[in-house]
């Protein structure tokens, strides 16, 4: 960039773990494009935190100016912002992101866009009527194994695909911290086939080009939850773990206190605002799934079935594409094993995606054409988060424009239809019935 062009002046909202990914490239590698120039957040503490890190990766620089959540608006206009990059709970993006667009702002938004159809329709609407841009960091699509498998795909190595078995494991540790804090009410978060399974829809559309027409859902809380706890004789008799004796040997418990970030970011923060990041997965009002089963059926006439399970002695996924011309496989091993009483290290279920180093296990990529010996596909995985997947989407996001053949980058059409496969999902839950996603939203 040349030194004479003005720098864009950017805002993030929601400081929670996920932020620290945006602060750090914007304060860092990116700092000569963009100005980290506002922070809004309804806890003033983890604003401080976030300020802190930066100050001590870098001494002597100013803070960013924090602003609380009704504040917002006020932030754009003082702090003159370009761009806002939004990483606050799901179910208050849409709110961000309408009011950053009609002030003139683009928007980076964590997945998922949203939590449902009628926030969804308000963001398009003012995509549409304000001419702004909505980036969804679906950082997924970045990681090199899946831009492999798009590649594959779109070369016709399979030839045209008819349907798509994929298998999502979460471990105990990370399946666990979904029913640890917000994410466990479903109203907060759309419950997992909007939080988490909205990047694995999102890879399937992109994947093959598609869209989703029909899907029928069959899901439960099977492990988690109180009754199940009770049942197995799993649940212990706390509702957080701090402070809590019953929690002490509970293999699913989270100790704050142990990790300096996690304490920092929650437990001193949580006077302000009664966030409790170490809720007993075993205790009462969970009302999101941890075992779910769909089908769709896409506009190719492709099919896809698709299971989550939260609860997994390993961590990864398998997906089988099965193709006109052949077969291509993907096993990716996250973790291989859950160590039990996992020690709280600060890396630990804070930083999904990066929480792999001591029992990652292996990525096998392999084609089998019809009539031809397997193929293994050597792909070269990256430092860092997802696969090195959170890195190249930043420098997407962040970096100079250029032209991708692979078309990484998705927009707010993009984050409603894999949205709208797990509300889809969701509202089959609920009736047992098929629903076709143009009844819930037409895209
Ligand atoms: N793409 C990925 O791989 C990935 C990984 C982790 C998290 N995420 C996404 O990032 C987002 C944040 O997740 P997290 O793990 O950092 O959660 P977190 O709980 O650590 O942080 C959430 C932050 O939002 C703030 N917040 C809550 N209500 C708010 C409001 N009304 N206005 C402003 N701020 C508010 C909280 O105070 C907190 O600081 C979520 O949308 C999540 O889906 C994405």
């Amino acid at each position: 960039m040349s030194p004479d062009t003005p720098r864009r002046r950017a805002a993030v909202v929601g400081l929670g773990a996920r932020a620290r990914l945006f602060t750090r490239a914007l304060a860092g590698p990116y700092a000569d494009r963009f100005e980290l120039a506002g922070f809004c957040d309804v806890n003033s503490r983890r604003m401080a935190v976030h300020n802190g890190w930066l100050a001590d990766a870098d001494p002597g620089r100013a803070p960013v100016p924090a602003y609380a959540a009704e504040d917002f608006d006020e932030m754009l206009r003082r702090e003159r912002i370009d761009l806002v990059v939004v990483c606050s709970v799901d179910r208050t993006h849409d709110d961000y992101i309408v009011r950053a667009l009609e002030a003139g702002c683009d928007v980076v938004t964590e997945k998922p866009m949203t939590t449902d159809a009628d926030r969804a329709r308000r963001i398009l609407d003012a995509v549409r009527r304000t001419g702004r841009e909505v980036r969804v960091a679906f950082n997924y699509r970045y990681n090199p194994v899946h831009s492999a498998v798009r590649e594959l795909i779109a070369a016709g190595e399979i030839g045209e695909v008819g349907s798509v078995h994929f298998e999502w494991l979460l471990d105990l540790r990370h399946g666990a911290d979904y029913f640890r804090r917000w994410h466990r009410d479903k109203a907060n978060s759309g419950g997992l086939m909007v939080h988490k399974a909205t990047h694995h829809f999102d890879l399937v559309n992109w994947w093959l080009g598609t869209r989703p027409e029909t899907v029928f859902a069959q899901g439960g809380l099977f492990f988690y939850g109180d009754e199940a706890g009770r049942r197995r004789g799993l649940a212990r008799d706390y509702t957080r773990a701090h402070g809590s004796p019953a929690a002490r040997d509970d293999p699913f418990a989270v100790r704050l206190e142990d990790s300096p970030a996690l304490s920092a970011l929650y437990l001193d923060a949580e006077a302000e605002d009664g966030y409790h990041r170490d809720q007993n997965v075993f205790g009462p009002g969970v009302t999101i799934e941890d075992d779910i089963a769909v089908l769709v059926r896409y506009a190719t006439g492709a099919t896809l079935t698709y299971h989550l399970t939260a609860y997994a002695p390993w961590e990864g996924y398998r997906i089988a594409f099965n193709g006109s011309e052949g077969r291509l496989e993907l096993l990716v091993e996250e973790s291989t094993w859950t160590p039990s009483l996992v020690p709280a290290n600060g890396s630990d279920p804070v930083l999904h995606g990066a929480e792999t180093a001591d029992t990652v296990g292996r990525t096998e990529l392999t084609l089998r054409r019809f009539w031809e010996e397997p193929r293994e596909i050597e792909v070269a995985t990256g430092e860092g988060g997802h696969g090195g997947g959170d890195a190249r989407m930043l420098d997407d996001v962040f970096g100079t424009r250029v032209p991708d053949p692979l078309h990484r980058a998705a927009d707010a059409a993009d984050g409603a239809h894999s949205l709208v496969t797990g509300l889809a999902a969701n509202r089959s839950f609920e009736t047992g019935l098929p629903v076709l996603t143009r009844d819930l939203l037409d895209l």
